[in-house]
């Protein structure tokens, strides 16, 4: 997409949490562009956010990959098993869930996004699902016409997050044929 150098990938592990988030915090910082005038998140992202993401990616069924630009870390895509939202959570056969994929802005427009969520979409084809979900937050114009542009269309189905203080839209989008290797 452009002459920026093309970043290496590899598979993330929970040793790589305090990378992901530093862009995590990054790419989440340009939310002000787009929320409403004084909009927090209940979340805490400072303290919780490496902790949570070193725990989640030690958890069975998550796979993560990172994409580097020498010894930076631009972007990450993690995907997990599907679950419903009932308390204990149940698996959706067969359905991936897009946890996060965040960039840094000064990779946006690259081609670094695009490919790490095609490798998450092979890696999830490879697994055995056949579709996969994730949810954006519906005012995030930008996201959701780069998962337009990737496949995604929105099911219809759209809830308040409330750690987040916003409204997300799930996307979805079957699988077959995307497989790249990272
Ligand atoms: C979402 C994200 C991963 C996408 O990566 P990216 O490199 O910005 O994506 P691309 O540039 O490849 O694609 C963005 C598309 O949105 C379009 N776009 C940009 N700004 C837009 C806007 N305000 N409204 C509508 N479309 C917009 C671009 O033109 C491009 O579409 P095109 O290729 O058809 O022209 C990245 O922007 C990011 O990390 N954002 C912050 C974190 C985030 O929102 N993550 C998703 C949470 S679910």
């Amino acid at each position: 997409m452009d002459d920026r150098p093309r970043p290496e990938h590899r598979v993330g592990e929970p040793p790589d949490a305090a990378a992901l988030h530093s862009i995590l915090v990054e790419a989440f910082a340009t939310y002000r562009d787009w929320v409403p005038d004084g909009w927090r998140p209940r979340m805490d992202l400072a303290d919780r956010g490496a902790w949570r993401i070193a725990e989640r990616l030690g958890e069975p069924g998550y796979w993560c990959l990172i994409a580097e630009s020498g010894d930076e870390a631009v972007g990450y895509v993690v995907l997990r098993p599907a679950v419903t939202r009932e308390e204990p959570p149940d698996p959706i056969p067969s359905l991936a869930h897009v946890w996060h994929i965040f960039v840094r802005p000064a990779w946006w427009g690259s081609g670094v996004a695009a490919r790490l969520v095609r490798c998450a979409l092979g890696e999830a084809e490879r697994r055995g699902y056949t579709s996969a979900r994730l949810w954006t937050p519906r005012d995030n114009a930008r996201a959701r016409a780069f998962y337009r542009r990737e496949g995604f269309r929105e099911s219809g189905a759209e809830r308040y997050a409330e750690d987040l203080d916003l409204d997300l839209v799930e996307y979805r989008r079957p699988l077959g044929g995307t497989m790249l290797a990272p």
